[in-house]
């Protein structure tokens, strides 16, 4: 039923970023097909960006919060190894003291986790009419210099899911689930930058996505019938990768550069997958909610065919995957011109490479730390902003 999305002030252009670690700037802009990373200040936490992104669909979207029965944050940066963010976003929209709130996780794949759960529990009749509010929160950290460096990122999406859907419904017969222990990507509790063994992520990402085909079965619709293709984006190149291998499992071919159809395989990515990737590609990696930031770039768009199913790849390193299939409702677009995400990125902040790993090293200091942080050190504006912690308890404007 509702969409919205918010995201850090500041940001950090990939040419300047790669020239700073001696790498030909190209490797980033075509290799990894991202132009900037959005970079999240000390005072703009996962809850921050969360109660930010959940006001905005509220709001936007004319929803009540008392018609809230059940809020989901699925993220793998939260702030607590108890607490849920989700009880933040509580207290902040004042949502009815009988919703059921909680935290989900599995890398990238917690916030398609809650959608699927809260689908479920709206088509068992426990709703009772009553909306779910998921909300994919993350701030994506890598080691500075490490090759993951390139593919951070912060921000949030948050959706509304109800009986009475004003953007996209859901097409419940068709999903395909995968699930594998792999060592491909991970945070362990004493690290504040998670680990990655990149290639290799890469490879189970497009196993994942072979398999949750394949479970998926005859219900899944041909690639040809999909008007869009959506999938989870660590990089925009990934979901280069991911289109070819959906293409590849579709006709049972294998695609190179050099094999006849390439051209069609190229033709296809271009009209069902590139045009999404916008927002993406200025954001970076926001872990749950990548998938659901190119959901919002196809929303934006005034023409889709209301006839036709959009596939949805969703993956978690670790790791799960889902494949599942969406579709458009009439009047979908006169919502999304209530807002402009793309015009929201274009009054960021840019930062230079030392004044990025300033923000990262600040980042650091803080965790754990008793020290108030204070809005005015930082060039950020808005409510709940994170201020550190007293007595070990964690401290926001106007919260
Ligand atoms: P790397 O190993 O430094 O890069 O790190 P590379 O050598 O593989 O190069 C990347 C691409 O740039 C290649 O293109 C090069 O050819 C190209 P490809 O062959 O793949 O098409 N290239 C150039 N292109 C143009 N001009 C040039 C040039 N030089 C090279 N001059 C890697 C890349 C992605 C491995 C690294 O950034 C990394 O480890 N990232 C983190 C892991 C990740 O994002 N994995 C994605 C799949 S797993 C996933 O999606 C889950 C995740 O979101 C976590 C979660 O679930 O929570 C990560």
């Amino acid at each position: 039923e509702a969409i919205a999305f918010h995201t850090s002030r500041h940001y950090i252009d990939l040419s300047d970023l790669a020239i700073a670690r001696g790498i030909e700037p190209e490797k980033f802009t075509i290799g990894l097909g991202q132009k900037k990373m959005a970079i999240a200040s000390p005072i703009e936490d996962t809850v921050y960006l969360a109660i930010n992104a959940a006001k905005k669909a509220l709001v936007k979207f004319n929803i009540s919060p008392e018609e809230i029965g059940t809020l989901v944050v699925g993220t793998e940066t939260g702030v607590d190894h108890s607490k849920p963010v989700a009880v933040y976003i509580h207290q902040a929209l004042g949502l009815p003291s009988n919703c059921i709130t909680y935290e989900t996780k599995h890398a990238c794949f917690g916030a398609m986790a809650a959608m699927t759960s809260s689908g479920d529990w709206i088509a068992s009749g426990r709703a009772k009419g009553r909306k779910a509010l998921i909300v994919a929160a993350d701030i994506a950290n890598y080691a500075v210099g490490s090759a993951a460096e390139p593919t951070q990122g912060a921000g949030a999406v948050a959706m509304v899911v109800s009986d009475t859907p004003k953007l996209v419904k859901f097409n419940r017969d068709i999903n395909g689930y995968f699930t594998k222990n792999v060592m491909d990507f991970w945070r362990p509790l004493y690290a504040k930058e998670a680990f990655a063994d990149g290639h290799y992520s890469i490879q189970c990402y497009l196993e994942a996505m072979t398999e949750t085909i394949a479970d998926a079965g005859p219900n899944l619709p041909n690639l040809e019938e999909f008007s869009a293709c959506l999938y989870h984006v660590p990089f925009v190149k990934m979901a280069t990768k991911a289109h070819m291998r959906h293409f590849e499992v579709d006709s049972n071919t294998e695609i190179t550069k050099e094999s006849e159809n390439f051209t069609s395989f190229r033709n296809s990515f271009k009209e069902k997958t590139e045009p999404w990737l916008n927002l993406n590609a200025e954001v970076g990696n926001i872990y749950t909610g990548s998938l659901f930031l190119s959901l919002i770039n196809l929303l934006t768009s005034p023409n889709l065919p209301l006839d036709r199913p959009i596939s949805l790849f969703s993956y978690g390193s670790g790791c799960a995957a889902s494949m599942t299939s969406i579709q458009p409702i009439a009047g979908y677009h006169d919502w999304l011109a209530q807002f402009n995400p793309a015009k929201e990125l274009e009054s960021r902040k840019r930062l230079s490479v030392k004044e990025y790993e300033y923000f990262m090293e600040q980042r650091e200091l803080q965790l754990g730390g008793d020290d108030q942080l204070k809005p005015s050190d930082w060039d950020v504006q808005g409510d709940y902003l994170y201020l550190g912690n007293k007595s070990h308890i964690r401290q926001y404007l106007n919260l």
